[in-house]
């Protein structure tokens, strides 16, 4: 079973949009996906409601908890035959982010191409370095025009942080899809967010694939990118 941990020291990077966007992309490449809202607000418990009424969506199922149940939870998940989690957490919390973050195979640190967001990269960066876990950063909302994403990239290489390739788009799409419980490569497949979002999660399995392997054998049936 695959973890993956979305960390940012910064409200509104986007982890809990990457969280659920690429849980429903999961879902539909044939991952068995679950996702653990860790903060509080419980966005992304909301999106599972919302999921739950919404009669059309099966899977990426949004579980809530407190940091200290996280180990049993993983455990239940592992033994339940889940193949992917997805570990949604909250900004301020530093200690409960390493908690999260040592949890985790991998660490996604959403980034908006700000010079706030980017100023604050360090201490996001610091938490996946105390839990000594692999992580990278996804350039998340990215404007149509201008250099922002270029400079931004330059700025986070001269820090040393790994960085995704595939950078996700300011887009209406992310949010609209969250309205009825879903990810953008549902509410809008073929759209430019569900391919820039495609990608990411292709990318992220790569990663994940080359350093622990595939999850279960269920991973083989996963449609393979297009
Ligand atoms: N790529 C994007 N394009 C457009 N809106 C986005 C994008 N990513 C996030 N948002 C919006 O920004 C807000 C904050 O994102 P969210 O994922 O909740 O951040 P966090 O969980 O890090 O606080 C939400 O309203 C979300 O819909
Ligand atoms: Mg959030």
């Amino acid at each position: 079973m695959w973890i993956v941990a979305m960390i940012s020291r910064k409200g509104g990077a986007g982890k809990t949009s990457l969280a659920v966007h690429l849980g429903a992309c999961a879902e539909g490449q044939g991952l068995a996906t679950g996702i653990v809202d860790l903060d509080p607000q419980g966005t992304a418990t909301k999106w599972g409601l919302r999921r739950a009424q919404n009669g059309a969506r099966t899977g990426a199922e949004v579980v809530s908890a407190l940091p200290a149940s996280l180990p049993k939870l993983l455990t239940t998940a592992r033994k339940s035959g889940a193949q992917l989690m997805l570990l949604d957490t909250a900004p301020h919390a530093d200690s409960l982010a390493v908690d999260a973050a040592r949890a985790a195979d991998f660490i996604l640190i959403p980034c908006r191409p700000a010079i706030a967001d980017i100023e604050a990269m360090e201490a996001s960066a610091d938490i996946a370095r105390l839990a000594k876990r692999p992580f990278a950063v996804v350039l998340n909302a990215i404007g149509a025009q201008g250099s922002r994403e270029a400079e931004a990239r330059q700025e986070l290489h001269r820090l040393g942080l790994e960085l995704a390739p595939v950078a996700l788009g300011h887009r209406v799409a992310y949010g609209d899809a969250m309205i009825p419980g879903e990810g953008v490569t549902e509410h809008r497949p073929g759209s430019t967010a569900a391919t820039e979002l495609h990608a990411l999660f292709e990318w992220m399995c790569q990663k994940l694939e080359g350093s622990i392997g595939r999850p279960v054998e269920k991973s083989m049936d996963r449609k393979v990118a297009q």
